[in-house]
């Protein structure tokens, strides 16, 4: 695995790789490695020939206040984990490399931004969309990878590609779960036991509404309200939301008659967890988690 610091020597590596024929897939990150990130990585094997990750803790997505300090690291580790993944090429620049002196352009994604988490993290989603357009443009890969862990992260990505004309094809990964259902995160790390334990009840909530589905309902209002209460019951949880919509609008939905996306945040303890699922009326039966 090739270690790079520098845009101008990954696109020189990449170029030269393109004019063999070879087609990069490409995964961005913030590091501190978990499944999630790892079956990112296998999967973009699958849809190219050279892998590239970057690791890049992105100043300019955390709102004053957020993780940004204490966000966890550990590049040796990462780095051990990346090469077991079959990573070709792991991206690691510095932020005077991202944002050098004088930066002043930003990518904004309206409309969509302002629910879900873009309520409660005003500008996340103008410092996602600016880093992650500039790392297409370093990369430019065939193919980028996202997880759908993040959905609306994803559904602006792809918004941002589509609407800037960026010819890159984006992929969305289903979401990787622990054994006992916790959707992997590198801020699981945060949790202490008891926290760990009554974060649980996210990904039960998101199966009581396949259930609930299942059984036939479709008024989000009473959906909304039975997953409210079950959270609600877990002292070591405050929910910050909890919105039944349309997974490309990000729009409320008045009835759950089609694919219909139940996304989630919520502080367990002084950590803040996302979490989604798809339901889908009518082929609902075993409740499992998409
Ligand atoms: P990070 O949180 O490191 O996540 C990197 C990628 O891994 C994202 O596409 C995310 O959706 C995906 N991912 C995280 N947890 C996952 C899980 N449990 N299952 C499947 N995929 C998962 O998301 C970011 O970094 C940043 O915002 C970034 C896109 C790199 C821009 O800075």
């Amino acid at each position: 695995m090739l270690e790079i610091n520098s845009i101008k020597e990954l696109r020189a590596v990449i170029r030269s790789e393109r004019s063999k024929g070879k087609k990069i897939g490409f995964v961005p990150t913030m590091g501190y490695f978990h499944g999630g990130h790892l079956t990112l990585m296998r999967e973009a094997k699958q849809h190219a020939d050279i892998v590239v990750v970057s690791i890049f803790i992105n100043p300019t997505q955390f709102g004053p206040g957020e993780d940004l300090d204490k966000y966890p690291r550990d590049l040796e580790r990462d780095r051990r984990l990346a090469i077991g993944a079959g990573v070709d090429i792991l991206f690691v620049p510095s932020e005077a490399e991202m944002y050098p002196g004088g930066y002043v352009t930003y990518v904004e994604v309206t409309g969509i931004t302002d629910v879900l988490c873009g309520k409660s993290r005003p500008g996340h989603f103008r410092g996602v969309a600016t880093v992650v357009a500039k790392l297409l443009n370093i990369v430019s890969p065939d193919v980028a990878l996202f997880g759908k862990k993040d959905w609306q992260q994803l559904v602006v990505i792809k918004k941002m590609v589509s609407d800037l004309n960026m010819d890159v094809e984006i992929a969305g990964i289903s979401t990787v779960r622990e054994a006992d259902g916790l959707a992997m995160s590198s801020r699981n790390k945060y949790l202490a036991p008891g926290e760990r334990e009554a974060a649980l009840v996210l990904s039960k909530s998101l199966r009581l509404a396949h259930d609930m589905v299942g059984y036939g309902e479709t008024d989000p209002a009473r959906l909304a309200a039975s997953l409210e209460k079950i959270i609600g019951a877990e002292k070591l949880v405050k929910l910050e939301y909890l919105d039944v919509c349309d997974p490309d609008s990000l729009a409320p939905v008045d009835k759950i008659e089609t694919d219909t996306l139940i996304a989630v945040a919520a502080w367990v303890g002084s950590t803040r967890l996302i979490d989604n699922t798809i339901v889908r009326p009518h082929l609902e039966n075993s409740g499992g988690l998409v």
